[in-house]
């Protein structure tokens, strides 16, 4: 049965550290976040006070980078912005319907693990889908599609909210795309989601009109209009 509450949404860094991830997770008081080199995402609570944010500089160390994804609080002045990026959360509405894709693609999907890094890191360096780091893949699936060996298209599972889980890292190689690659790893990592009763959302920039549109024929729907910010800590 599909999860109907979508409110773990609301804030899926915390929802993800303090549950599926917390063996990723690095905390101090209320602050938290993910090892070095799985991600950068950093959250402190709704609404937090001074200590939660001299938590959050004590985890990262002083002048160090605080991813705080989409989270809408305010760090203190001295805390320097980094980034702000317009972006929505899609989720799909259709819960536990696999979409076929359209597209052809006449390769198979593999699994994605330690051993593929290297590949995944430099496709994720030419086609830039968001952040990714060595340990990335440890958040959850990833699945490639590889043509005469060479990986050319991945997508992975990144924040795992309670009855959720994130697509992400969603790319393919230049001279790859067109062929359908990308929807046929979203849709399947999607119905495999749903195939264990977790539904998908996925993350975008407002600007990438390409990849909204890929995601809107496979069902995705926007839950929420959502600014991604980072800091430097004091
Ligand atoms: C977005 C991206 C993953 C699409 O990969 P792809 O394998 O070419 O995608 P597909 O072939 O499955 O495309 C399916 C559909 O998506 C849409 N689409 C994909 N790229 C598009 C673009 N640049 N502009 C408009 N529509 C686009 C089209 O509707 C396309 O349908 P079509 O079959 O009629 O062409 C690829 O362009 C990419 O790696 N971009 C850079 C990284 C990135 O932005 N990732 C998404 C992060 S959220």
């Amino acid at each position: 049965m599909a999860n109907d509450d979508d409110t773990v949404l609301d804030d899926p860094v915390a929802q993800s550290l303090g549950g599926r991830h917390a063996r990723l997770a690095r905390r101090l008081g209320r602050a938290a976040t993910y090892l070095t080199g799985v991600a950068t995402f950093s959250c402190v609570p709704a609404d937090p006070g001074t200590e939660d944010w001299a938590d959050l500089a004590g985890l990262l160390g002083p002048d160090a980078f605080a991813d705080m994804f989409s989270s809408p609080a305010v760090p203190p002045p001295a805390w320097k912005p980094v980034f702000r990026l317009d972006g929505r959360q899609l989720i799909r509405p259709g819960g536990g319907r696999p979409v076929r894709p359209r597209g052809a693609s006449d390769t198979g999907v593999v699994e994605l693990g330690a051993q593929d890094v290297p590949e995944m890191l430099d496709l994720v360096a030419r086609t830039e889908p968001g952040p990714f780091w060595p340990r990335t893949h440890e958040l959850g699936t990833y699945l490639g599609v590889r043509v005469r060996g060479t990986l050319v298209a991945m997508a992975g599972e990144r924040l795992r909210p309670p009855g959720w889980a994130e697509i992400s890292a969603v790319c393919t190689a230049p001279e790859a795309r067109g062929r359908g690659h990308a929807a046929l790893l979203v849709s399947t990592l999607a119905a495999r989601v749903e195939a264990r009763g977790e539904r998908p959302f996925l993350h975008v920039a407002e600007s990438n009109t390409g990849a909204i549109a890929l995601y809107e024929r496979l069902g995705f729907r926007t839950r929420r209009q959502v600014t991604f910010q980072g800091f430097r800590t004091p």
